[in-house]
């Protein structure tokens, strides 16, 4: 029996049930992510009343989801004295309250830990808050190691990311049957790939990011509107960032429409290089869209990709949605500024432009998963850096 485990909860019990804490949080790893994937359960002399998991970023933590399924059980809060979790409990304010003081307010304790926040800057705070509080915290090292339950999260907190700060970048595309990103002429409109399925779960996904990026071809190309639709959260329409160096966007594109009933848009930036078309840019900014000067890439004429990420870090953008088509994605994938990918594969032959298939098929992805969408196949995955 470790010391401080509640009676009935011994160490084989504890350890396996954090494995299937961790199993079942790892779940949610492309959802959460750049957050680490967590699981919590609380319990009251023994016996499990509420179990919880971190489901979606800028969702409530595990912690809090266990302690409300315990609320909602039939074990009254004075008799809860244990809660389990894989990683160290928050005790800083993010975009949810820190987790240790719904802790100390639910009045539980001992607490079990199955690893230690990688974050040097709050590494052991949580657990040190919780004991100063006279909460008996046992860390049982090893149970929940981050490099098999979250390892994008690792990542997310290394000393390389944490001296040069960028956001969280998912890309997404949709792709023919032969990796292309256009669908052959007449088909879908010269622009539609996969089904009404999927672009409901990419609705759910533009809702849950801090900005969509895309290029300049793209929007030349499809004149899209980069907004929010039903079932995604319309309250929550993300930054549009467009990266066009010399401003050839026109100022009619649909993007700088106001919204159509239904529909949640983000401010639209212009991101291009410094003092290129004054009179372009106004034009722009006179519909309404902001304008920023970037230096460019040392290897062409565009606007260079680590500005573009300083950029939109200094906007406080933290979880980015690429959305473009093949020649900025395939610069984004090459420059390894990609952290996670979701790639949906319809059920159209041929194509127009380059393939994504030789990427795919060199690309290592940790936590790879492959699923069914309507009748799309979908992949997910962290691409690991090269
Ligand atoms: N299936 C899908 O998921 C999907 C998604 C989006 C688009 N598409 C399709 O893709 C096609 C358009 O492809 P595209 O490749 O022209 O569009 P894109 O990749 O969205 O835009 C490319 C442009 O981005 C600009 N850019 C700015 N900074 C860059 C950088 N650092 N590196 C690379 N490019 C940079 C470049 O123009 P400047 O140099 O002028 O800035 C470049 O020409 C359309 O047919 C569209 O329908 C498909």
């Amino acid at each position: 029996m470790i010391r401080g485990i509640a009676s009935g909860l011994d160490e084989g019990r504890t350890t396996h049930l954090m494995e299937e804490l961790c199993r079942e949080a790892a779940a949610f790893r492309f959802e959460v992510a750049p957050n680490p994937c967590v699981g919590a359960a609380v319990f009251a002399g023994g016996r499990e009343v509420g179990r919880g998991f971190h489901r979606r970023w800028g969702g409530p933590h595990a912690e809090v989801e266990a302690l409300s399924a315990a609320a909602g059980s039939d074990a009254p809060r004075e008799r809860w004295d244990l809660l389990i979790v894989t990683l160290e409990p928050c005790s800083s304010l993010g975009k949810t309250g820190p987790c240790v003081e719904a802790i100390l307010a639910s009045g539980i304790s001992r607490v079990v830990v199955g690893a230690l926040d990688p974050d040097p800057r709050h590494r052991g705070a949580g657990i040190e808050r919780l004991r100063s509080n006279g909460v008996e915290v046992v860390l049982l090292e090893g149970t929940a190691p981050l490099e098999r339950v979250a390892p994008h999260f690792a990542r997310w907190t290394s000393a390389d990311r944490l001296r040069r700060p960028r956001p969280w970048m998912i890309a997404k595309w949709a792709q023919t049957r032969s990796g292309q990103l256009t669908p052959p002429v007449g088909v879908g409109e010269g622009r539609w790939i996969s089904t009404t399925a999927s672009l409901e779960e990419v609705a759910v996904l533009r809702g849950r990011v801090d900005a969509i990026v895309s290029g300049v071809g793209t929007v030349l190309a499809d004149d899209p509107r980069f907004c929010v639709r039903p079932p995604g959260d319309i309250g929550a329409a993300p930054l549009r960032v467009i990266l066009d160096s010399c401003l050839r966007t026109p100022p009619e594109a649909a993007m700088l429409r106001s919204p159509a009933p239904g529909e949640g848009v983000g401010a639209v930036h212009f991101l291009s290089l410094v003092g290129v078309g004054a009179a372009r840019a106004e034009a722009l900014r006179a519909a309404g869209s902001s304008v920023h000067g970037l230096h460019g890439a040392e290897s062409g004429g565009h606007v260079s990709l680590s500005a573009v990420e300083a950029w939109l870090w200094d906007a406080g953008v933290r979880r980015v949605l690429l959305e473009a088509g093949p020649t900025l994605l395939r610069a984004c994938l090459a420059a390894g500024a990609v952290d996670q990918v979701r790639v949906y594969t319809g059920a159209v032959n041929g194509g127009r432009g380059p393939s994504m298939g030789e990427w795919l098929g060199s690309a290592t992805l940790d936590g790879r998963a492959e699923r069914e969408c309507g009748e799309d196949a979908v992949l997910e995955g962290f691409p690991r850096p090269v």
